[in-house]
């Protein structure tokens, strides 16, 4: 192998900057050459194409965004687009390519290797975390920091006006950012959606779990009744301000703002976070990961790997199958759900 393509595609997550750099430069050390594809696999239908050295990529690191651009391809999921992209790899003596992004862009990339055996190694990013086979994808703790930061100001509108803020967080159907800016911020309750595959928690008689923890598990349409009962009850006890935080791939901020205020009479205000959430610098963290990753990508293709990506599983390298990768992670899930309860716990 004598070149490679780095490209970042689907969301932009904060680090892949920090990757495309990663790749760059420990691809030079390797003794190959690195072209960069622009704006995710429509640069790959489009042959469009640049060339990338050292200097490339000075200055990047701390940047949010990408210098590629990115994109959601549709052409990518039809087999003509593909069959353009797989031209633009010929054209250019790509003998692999390096792809940074979700798991949708994995999906793609799995495709494109069996249908034209292009070597390809993922690097995991998108804020949402939604990756199996790394504990931590890149721009997730950095967009977790956004989001809190911004919740922590509200927090002091909600305690001087008393009243209830209901703030939507990104994170597509997974609760990643929902529940870590829930536990963080001191939120009083978090609505956030369980995936099918939770159903792993029940047991062999196929009734769910009993215990305490049942108290805190609910099934995917959350208890706009109990949680309106509960914010009542705190107002008798004095408890006079709240922030409940609303995963957006459950509901929206608004709804749940209209309905609790419908039932309870209380001043509720609905907060959307949006895409600030995707911007920003990259926190060390993320930084170190996109650094750690980018450089283990290049070895992987180097030797031989394809159709998976890096991840770091307890601050080890892994290698993991992209079919893998875009199924729901089991630890993950009960990891949300331990959180969640302390969270409960921690909102009295
Ligand atoms: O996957 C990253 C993400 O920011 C999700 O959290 C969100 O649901 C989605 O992308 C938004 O996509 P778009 O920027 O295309 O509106």
């Amino acid at each position: 192998m004598k070149r490679i393509g780095v490209v970042t595609s689907g969301g932009d997550a904060p680090g892949m900057n920090a990757a495309i750099r990663s790749v760059v430069r420990c691809a030079i050390y390797s003794g190959l050459e690195v072209k960069g594809i622009m704006r995710g696999y429509e640069g790959l239908i489009n042959n469009d194409v640049i060339d990338m050295n050292a200097r490339s990529v000075s200055n990047i690191l701390s940047r949010g965004g990408t210098i590629l651009k990115t994109a959601r391809s549709q052409e990518f999921m039809t087999k003509e687009g593909r069959k353009k992209a797989f031209e633009t790899v010929k054209k250019n003596g790509l003998g692999g390519l390096i792809i940074i992004g979700g798991g949708g862009s994995f999906k793609g990339a799995h495709v494109f290797w069996k249908e034209f055996k292009v070597s390809n190694i993922g690097i995991p990013a998108t804020i949402d975390n939604d990756i199996s086979g790394s504990d931590y994808t890149l721009g997730a703790h950095t967009a977790v920091n956004t989001a809190l930061d911004a919740i922590d100001k509200i927090r002091d509108t909600v305690t001087s006006m008393e009243r209830i803020y209901v703030v939507e967080v990104m994170g597509r159907d997974d609760p990643f950012i929902a529940i870590r800016v829930g536990l963080a911020g001191g939120a009083e309750d978090v609505i956030f959606p369980y995936p099918e595959s939770r159903n792993f928690s029940r047991n062999s008689s196929g009734s769910r779990r009993t215990s305490g923890e049942e108290n805190f598990i609910r099934d995917t349409k959350y208890d706009i009744d109990t949680m309106c009962k509960d914010i009542i009850e705190g107002t008798k006890k004095g408890k006079l301000s709240w922030i409940i935080v609303v995963a957006e791939g459950i509901t929206n901020a608004h709804d749940v703002a209209d309905k609790i205020k419908e039932k309870t009479k209380l001043s509720v205000r609905p907060v959307v976070l949006g895409h600030i959430q995707r911007g920003g610098s990259p926190e060390a963290f993320d930084r170190t990961l996109a650094s750690r990753l980018g450089c283990d990508a290049v070895e992987a293709l180097l030797n031989g790997h394809s159709d998976a990506m890096v991840g770091i599983v307890a601050d080890e390298l892994k290698i993991t199958r992209y079919e893998t990768a875009c199924r729901k992670d089991q630890k993950k899930i009960l990891l949300d759900e331990k959180l969640y309860k302390i969270t409960k716990i921690l909102a009295t």
